[in-house]
């Protein structure tokens, strides 16, 4: 294992409704410390997939520039999430002879090294994929030594086979590229691509809920990321192609709004669950184009959002469904991403999944504490905890340096708040 102290690692949560940068610093206990983040709005994505190069670009430059203020510091390189209906999951499974006679299994059974691990997860990618796929995580489930299963890590366990049942995630390379392309464009590296659930479960789920079984819902402005972990495995991931930016367009549609002031009432007065609200709790919408002031109940307001974040959830539900556990071994449900923050999500999911459900903070982090422990914020600190884990156990992976006025960037960035 690396010792990582003093190490700096950057992310970068690309959302449609927010693009996120977070700095940190590897503290003496592999956590990180955030030195700077920055939000910007999300110009150019939508749902995972760039719509327009230039807005996307300038989106993630705004974010990566604020968090550099902050930190008072440039980076060359982020961990990126990736998520949207490009992506694809499947478990599967791989199985190599380990006994010393290799080519057919038999002999004197020997110790398991690290080297059978690697040939079995590299088994589990034998898989017929067109050539516009490629795979972004093989999520090992469990190992069956010989007959024996359930096992987390067969390193030194003696046998004659090895088994592998993993998780496989894959991306379309051309949306990928897309997306590459902006951050490039933004004088950024990429040091590797997360999947945003992946992420989000770094930061919010704690080990025993994945033991003992936990769906957790990014619910963002585009798209719902699900994953569903059992016996500390996952055991399937999935995106919901639509997000809480559907129950705004909702509200400015029924109330004849802009989409910026329907935002707003969304989060002052929305509520996910009707039985929530209160008929005589009214506020107050200042006509526009003339008309008059109206007065609008929480209680309408919640007849038009709980149908649409039921439709959302129930299809959230849906997938999670897919998964090859029955979902009545999960204990819990975990939530977050903005949407998470709509006032009665909680009571709604539980009534969907039937099951009990919390918000998910981000934890495992200091600095910034109180701005950063936010559900929103999973995704990004989850890309950080992911960073120090890939790199505290796979030395080949190392942040290209980062520093004062280190690539263009910072230079552009340089002259900028200096000469203009
Ligand atoms: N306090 C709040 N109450 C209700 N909804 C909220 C609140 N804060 C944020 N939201 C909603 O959360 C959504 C944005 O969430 P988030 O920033 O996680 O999305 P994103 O990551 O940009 O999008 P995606 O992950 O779908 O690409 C918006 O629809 C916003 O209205
Ligand atoms: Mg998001």
């Amino acid at each position: 294992m690396l010792r990582l102290k003093n190490q700096i690692v950057a992310a970068l949560d690309v959302g449609s409704a927010n693009m996120r940068a977070l700095i940190a610093e590897v503290d003496e206990n592999q956590q990180p410390i955030i030195k700077g983040f920055g939000t910007a709005p999300s110009k150019g994505i939508k749902k995972g997939l760039v719509i327009d190069v230039e807005e996307a670009t300038q989106a993630i430059f705004n974010a990566v520039t604020a968090a550099e203020k902050m930190a008072n510091m440039t980076i060359n390189s982020c961990y990126v999430n990736l998520s949207g209906d490009n992506i694809r999951s499947m478990n599967t499974r791989g199985l190599v002879a380990v006994a010393r006679d290799s080519r057919t299994g038999l002999g004197e059974a020997r110790e398991i090294e690290q080297e059978d691990i690697e040939r079995v997860i590299e088994h589990t990618k034998a898989l017929p994929f067109p050539v516009d796929r490629q795979i972004l995580h093989v999520l090992a489930q469990e190992f069956i030594v010989d007959d024996h299963g359930g096992i987390k890590n067969p390193l030194g366990l003696i046998g004659r086979r090895l088994e592998a049942k993993v998780h496989i995630v894959s991306y379309d390379t051309t949306a990928v590229s897309n997306l590459s392309k902006c951050i490039k464009n933004a004088e950024l590296e990429i040091d590797g691509f997360v999947l945003s659930s992946v992420a989000a479960a770094y930061a919010c789920l704690e080990e025993s809920e994945k033991e003992m079984g936990t769906i957790l819902l990014d619910i963002g402005s585009g798209v719902v990321d699900v994953i569903v972990f059992h016996d500390s495995g996952v055991h399937h991931t999935g995106v919901v192609n639509e997000g809480a930016a559907s129950v705004t367009s909702d509200i400015a549609y029924m109330l004849r709004i802009p989409l910026e002031r329907a935002e707003q009432i969304k989060k002052e007065h929305g509520y996910a669950r009707i039985s929530l609200t209160d008929q005589e709790a009214f506020f107050k919408l200042n006509g526009l184009g003339g008309r008059s002031v109206r007065e609008i109940s929480r209680y309408n307001l919640a007849e038009w959002i709980e149908p649409r974040m039921e439709e959302i959830l129930q299809e959230a539900h849906q997938e999670a469904q897919k998964s090859d556990i029955p979902l009545t071994n999960t204990l819990s449900v975990v939530l977050c991403g903005g949407g998470a923050l709509l006032k009665g999500t909680e009571q709604l999911v539980e009534s969907i999944f039937n099951t009990p459900a919390r918000i998910g903070l981000p934890t495992g982090f200091s600095g910034y504490e109180s701005e950063l422990t936010d559900p929103s914020f999973a995704v990004a600190i989850g890309l950080l905890k992911y960073a120090i884990a890939e790199m505290e156990y796979n030395p080949r992976h190392r942040i290209k340096s980062h520093g004062p006025f280190s690539n263009l960037r910072a230079w552009f960035k340089h002259i900028i708040e200096n000469v203009m």
